[in-house]
């Protein structure tokens, strides 16, 4: 079986779905996509450097905050 927490989201800063799940986790109201993807990039560093990385972790989130 494949392990999704692994899955490097974001290349350059090495971020993975993992990762950023547990940014979203110690967050206790997942509403606002935009919110959550600020709260995830302080955490994480996330999509500060290239920038090619934020369509996916915005699909991350919102995936993630919808159930
Ligand atoms: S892959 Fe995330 S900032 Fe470049």
């Amino acid at each position: 079986m494949e392990t999704t927490e692994n899955i490097l989201i974001c290349k350059c800063k090495k971020v993975t779905l993992a990762d950023i799940e547990n940014a979203l986790h110690d967050h206790t109201s997942l509403s606002d996509v935009e919110n959550e993807f600020r709260h995830v990039q302080e955490v994480t560093h996330c999509s500060t450097g290239c920038g090619g990385c934020h369509d996916k972790i915005m699909d991350v989130i919102s995936s993630i905050i919808s159930g």
